[in-house]
């Protein structure tokens, strides 16, 4: 495994997430940068994206380099049988560095089994989702000014959700108190209760959105109900609506309390709340373009900061 590649948060140490945090600040300020000159890029998306590879490839314009890649792999040669060993091999003839998403857990791991190009995991199934966690930090960090001792209230599908399964990991370093939300059938599974507690992460989980969780929370993480993971459609019906944001419930909330969000949403978040000014939603998926330009950098051994191009 190129020691570049990044596929889960739980690689990264305290000082490369702040590290990062200010490398994105920095592209926030001055995000057109020539520093790839030369370099080419692919981005495979085994799986629908419209942020996370339109960030990535925004990211390599912005830096200087070229994209290739596709978007749906029913136009490549996966679906004339090609093994995912033989198309990560093929594309590491071509390029400095794989972006990938796939609906496999664990794809993104076997990726760089098989290839010395770094790779960068954009989702894999519901297991990771580095990138977002590393827009998550920054956009938690520029709304609340710091990451240690939060409350984040994480809403939804805990289960399935890739997201909050890697900021869950990467807040190990800042003390932060998680309210889980969750049904039954989507709760956080037990492997992420056991690092909490391994970790000496404080958690509650809840049945009930309630208002006093609401209003003692710094975040409020809301998420989407994942049609495309459940194998029973029944299920996913019955479960799908059970949790709504609507303006009316943060009227009592902290005034530094901030809604994120990874998108897309569907119902999860009322169209009302989005002209509330704690809606961030938006913002944060901006944010992804200067933390996947940092983790670009990160990837191609560019020092930003101390060799500014
Ligand atoms: N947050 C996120 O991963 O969005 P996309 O699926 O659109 O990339």
């Amino acid at each position: 495994m190129n020691r570049h590649s990044l596929v889960s948060i739980s690689e990264l140490s305290k000082d490369e997430i702040l590290h990062l945090l200010d490398v994105a600040g920095y592209f926030e300020q001055n995000p057109n940068h020539k520093i790839l000159d030369g370099k080419v890029v692919a981005t495979l998306f085994f799986e629908p994206s419209t942020r996370t590879r339109l960030s990535f490839e925004t990211a390599v314009n912005r830096l200087g380099g070229r994209v290739i890649g596709f978007s749906d792999a029913s136009t490549s040669s996966t679906s004339k049988g090609e093994t995912l060993k033989d198309t990560i091999k093929m594309v590491s003839n071509y390029v400095d560095l794989i972006i990938m998403r796939h609906f496999l857990e664990g794809a993104a791991r076997y990726a760089t089994e098989v290839t010395e190009v770094p790779v960068i995991n954009a989702g894999d199934g519901a297991n990771q989702h580095p990138s977002q966690t590393m827009l998550d930090l920054y956009s938690i960090y520029k709304t609340q000014g710091r990451l240690d001792n939060l409350t984040i209230t994480l809403v939804g599908d805990l289960k399935y959700g890739r997201t909050v399964h890697s900021l869950l990991m990467a807040m190990r370093y800042f003390n932060p108190t998680f309210n889980f939300v969750a049904c039954d059938e989507l709760a956080m599974p037990a492997e992420y209760k056991d690092f909490c507690k391994k970790n000496g992460i404080k958690y509650n989980e809840s049945h009930e959105f309630s208002p006093e969780i609401i209003n003692s929370s710094d975040i409020l993480y809301m998420t989407r109900v994942q049609r495309e993971r459940f194998t029973d459609i029944m299920e996913y019906e019955r479960v799908k609506d059970l949790y709504t944001l609507r303006n009316s419930m943060l009227a009592d909330a902290r005034p530094n309390l901030r809604v994120l969000h990874p998108l897309p949403r569907v119902n999860e978040i009322d169209r009302d709340v989005d002209d509330n000014p704690m809606a961030y939603y938006f913002e944060q998926a901006r944010n992804g373009l200067y933390a996947r330009q940092a983790l670009i950098c990160r990837a191609l051994d560019i020092d930003i900061l101390n060799d500014k191009r």
